[in-house]
């Protein structure tokens, strides 16, 4: 299964990655996953997305090769950051990894809960080395801290993909580009 959210917002764009089993969020295991299900953690990041200044949009796969192929993809179609919540394949995924390593924008991982908290094989995280930085622990705010850090490694970076929106009404006179 996978599911495409539609880009919401102004700004460079950051692509957000949900991996498996995500999409069964608000009936999966709310002890440890809540009770929010992905539409609600998009709304969030819809509407802080519009606080920041940049544009957000979404991909919950059940595939690691289609995450894989999604990073990839990432910079080339102007994408500025990602973040990325692997699901289990954090803790197993070299090849999530490499995708990460090889995408060519900061990746933010998140997770919603605290992995190092949970059982030993969590601990273990195998695509985090390659990330910029991880947040887990604190539920669908796991995301928000992700954005937020997304968002400054794009303004620090002043890359490719990191141009702040035109001012409404596009360029004045007599300035140029
Ligand atoms: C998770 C943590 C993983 O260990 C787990 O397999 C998930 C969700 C989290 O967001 O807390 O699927 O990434």
């Amino acid at each position: 299964m996978s599911r495409r959210f539609r880009p919401a917002g102004q700004g460079p764009p950051v692509l957000v990655l949900h991996g498996p089993n995500l999409g069964a969020l608000g009936r999966r295991d709310p002890a440890h996953y809540g009770s929010e299900d992905l539409d609600g953690i998009m709304a969030r990041l819809e509407k802080l997305a519009g606080a920041l200044g940049v544009t957000v949009e979404g991909l919950q796969s059940d595939h690691e090769g289609e995450l894989v192929a999604e990073l990839l993809a990432a910079r080339g179609r102007g994408v500025a950051a990602a973040v990325l919540n692997p699901g289990a394949l954090a803790h197993t995924s070299y090849a999530l990894r490499d995708a990460v390593e090889a995408a060519g924008i900061p990746v933010v991982e998140v997770h919603l809960s605290n992995v190092h908290a949970r059982e030993r094989w969590r601990h273990r995280l195998a695509v985090a080395p390659a990330a910029a930085g991880v947040v887990a622990g604190f539920g669908p705010a796991s995301y928000e801290l992700g954005l937020r850090a997304a968002t400054a490694l794009i303004r620090s970076s002043g890359g490719a993909n990191s141009a702040p929106p035109d001012p409404p009404g596009g360029l004045g006179p007599g300035t140029r580009r």
